[in-house]
């Protein structure tokens, strides 16, 4: 089954203008796969200048831009939020969901995140959802049941039918920004198991959605994490702070 390969740069609360500009002109320098979807997700503050910059190097069909957060309301008094109609207003197509750090700091909850999935989906918006299990509960065989209890809720919003237009990132918390990335039998291992989890709802879509590995992705290992059959591409931190890496990642994408 062929799935679509997406490398995502997630690049959290870091960046500036110039890394826009010098991030741009990296990923035009080089011939990224047809085959790969390359999503930038900056801060709020940049996703328009990201967008013109793309749209000027010609780079539209190659690379997308995702937003990291929205708001689970239409428009209103939520002062800070942004909603699905902003995004779409500036005419972007990704958004990543349920980010750990969403969940610990922010206190989001598995179904706070599933409604943002709904109300991304609604407006046309491909949702990328992120799922995780510390280093206790893996340490205490809880990996599986904590999995299914973030996947769950999000079926029981959406359907599983919706999952056509969902990525979901697996990244273990314990993962993050640690250096410590999962070998890649641990990683395929637990992306087959979320595919197992999501085909006992609907065999075909499971095996249509892309699964994304996240969790200190660098360009040295890049290679091996997205050679295992359930590893669709990745979610990238630290590493899509840097040009020459995340090129590096990006061509890496089977
Ligand atoms: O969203 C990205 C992940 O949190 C991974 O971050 O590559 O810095 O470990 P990292």
């Amino acid at each position: 089954m062929t799935r679509q390969a997406i490398v995502a740069a997630n690049w959290k609360m870091n960046g500036d203008s110039a890394l826009v500009s010098s991030m741009v002109s990296a990923l035009a320098s080089i011939n990224l796969p047809s085959h790969v979807d390359v999503v930038i997700c900056p801060s709020f503050p940049y996703l328009s200048e990201l967008n013109q910059k793309i749209t000027a190097a010609n780079l539209n069909d190659a690379i997308q831009v995702g937003s990291q957060n929205v708001s689970e309301h239409d428009s209103g008094a939520y002062t800070g939020e942004v909603s699905t109609a902003i995004l779409q207003d500036l005419a972007i197509h990704y958004v990543i969901l349920g980010h750990s750090e969403r969940r610990s700091l922010y206190n989001e909850t598995s179904l706070q995140v599933a409604k943002k999935v709904h109300v991304a989906l609604n407006a046309g918006l491909t949702p990328i959802l992120c799922i995780g299990e510390s280093e206790a509960e893996r340490a205490n065989g809880q990996t599986e049941s904590v999995l299914s209890a973030q996947i769950q809720p999000v079926i029981d919003e959406i359907g599983i039918n919706k999952f056509n237009d969902v990525v979901i990132a697996y990244e273990p918390v314990w993962a993050i920004g640690t250096g410590k990335t999962a070998s890649s039998a641990m990683a395929q291992e637990t992306h087959q198991f979320i595919r197992q989890f999501l085909a006992q709802h609907n065999e075909q879509v499971a095996n249509k959605v892309p699964l994304l590995y996240g969790g200190s992705v660098n360009a040295a290992n890049c290679e091996e994490l997205f050679a295992q059959a359930d590893i669709d591409g990745g979610l990238i931190g630290g590493a899509s702070l840097k040009a020459e890496q995340f090129k590096t990642i990006c061509l890496a994408a089977k």
